[in-house]
């Protein structure tokens, strides 16, 4: 039988709420297959420094380094409530950025997707959507303004300033672009190069290293496109898209982006691959204003867990059936409230009833 330790990092607010039905659909996972998993709860984000004074305690470290895997929930607190916190000890930096640092999980795997038959979850029209939208923001998550040098101070005006700098170098790009080409050539073979490189040196670099990688992969179509008007076509045309690479900053805003074209932020789960170490997250927070209320989507969360089982422990016929149970919950005409509006002919169901359907569903799915 095969083993694993997992580290449960729950988090903050929705974060213990989704983390519980994920773990549901883990348990029943490991009573389905020739497998155990370790579970190893720890302490990490907001909730980690008000009971340590440090949002990744060296416990918790402890645990992250011990383990196959890291299941994540969202960090941090509203922005009223993060002001508790001083800045350098809040979450964020405290906690999610050390943790990305530390395990160097350079590629950051964010699934877009909404298969045709649940069009109505989505602002778009149904024309727009066509087939389905299903694409993957691959994001590059150690490097640019996120990681590089800050300064602050008082000029010689006198007036407070702020520099952080935008740095790459070829080796951090080359292989994020290794992992967006693999990834294309596994599915449609398409792949958008999202840059900026008519302002920035840095995606101009980009798209050198990219043009040097892509003579590796003659089967992959590369398309070029700046970000400004990727955030459009998201929008306009999001089904030609299929494979879509980018630095740091941009992933983040369009990955946010493709959970506003989905419907929900609750549709979008995250893999954070490093080379020796993966943790899985959903790529949203939070969610402070509705935490504690039993109505979250926990869909990222359980999406998170079927990339782990493909990713981490070479399970990809179970991580299938873990969509495919999702997406027959919904089928069944079943959603939390974000995707339940009145009149929109889905009957609402709380977070722990959506767990609860996607193990019955599960159960039921052979292996
Ligand atoms: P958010 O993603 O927490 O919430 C934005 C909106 O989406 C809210 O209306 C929220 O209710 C909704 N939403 C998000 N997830 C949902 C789900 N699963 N089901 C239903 N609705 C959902 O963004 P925010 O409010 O800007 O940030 C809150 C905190 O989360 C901040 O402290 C931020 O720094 C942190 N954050 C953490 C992560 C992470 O841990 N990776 C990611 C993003 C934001
Ligand atoms: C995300 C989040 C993080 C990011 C924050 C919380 C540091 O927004 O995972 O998308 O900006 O990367
Ligand atoms: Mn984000």
């Amino acid at each position: 039988m095969k083993h694993y330790k997992i580290a449960v990092l729950a988090g903050d607010g929705i974060g213990p709420e989704i983390t519980r039905e994920a773990l549901k659909v883990l348990k029943l996972i490991e009573e389905r297959n020739d497998v155990s998993f370790e579970l190893m709860p720890a302490a990490f984000g907001a909730c980690a420094y008000f009971a340590t004074g440090d949002a990744f305690p060296q416990a918790t470290i402890d645990i992250c380094d011990q383990a196959d895997a890291i299941l994540k929930g969202p960090i941090g607190l509203s922005h009223e409530e993060s002001k508790k916190i001083p800045i350098d000890k809040q979450p964020e930096r405290g906690a999610l950025l050390p943790m990305r640092r530390r395990y160097n999980t350079y590629a950051n795997f964010r699934p877009v997707s909404l298969p045709k038959a649940l069009a109505h979850f989505s602002p778009l029209k149904a024309e727009i959507i066509g087939e389905g939208i299903d694409l993957v923001i691959v994001r590059e998550l150690v490097g640019g303004l996120y990681f590089g040098q800050k300064e602050s101070g008082i000029n010689e005006q006198g007036l407070r300033y702020v520099k952080e700098t935008l740095e790459y170098d070829e080796l951090q790009i080359r292989r994020i672009m290794h992992q967006a080409f693999k990834l294309a050539s596994k599915r449609r073979k398409l792949l958008h190069n999202i840059h900026k490189s008519n302002v920035l040196k840095s995606s101009v670099l980009w798209n050198e290293v990219m043009e040097e990688v892509a003579v590796e992969y003659p089967d992959v179509t590369v398309y070029n496109m700046l970000v400004d008007s990727a955030a459009t076509a998201l929008c306009l045309n999001p089904t030609q898209f299929d494979v879509m690479v980018m630095e740091n900053m941009f992933g983040d805003i369009l990955s946010d982006q493709g959970g506003g074209i989905l419907g929900s932020l609750g549709l979008m789960p995250s893999a954070c691959i490093g080379d020796d170490k993966a943790y899985y997250e959903p790529s949203h927070g939070s969610a402070p204003d509705i935490a504690g209320k039993n109505i979250a989507n926990p869909y990222s969360m359980i999406g998170s867990v079927a990339m782990m089982l493909e990713n981490s422990f070479d399970m990809a016929d179970e991580a299938k059936n873990v969509w495919a149970a999702m997406q027959a919950v919904f089928s069944d005409g079943y959603s939390t409230a974000d995707l339940s509006k009145a009149g929109s002919g889905v009957t609402m169901i709380s977070t722990e009833q959506f767990g609860d359907k996607v193990v019955e569903k599960l159960k039921a799915m052979p292996k």
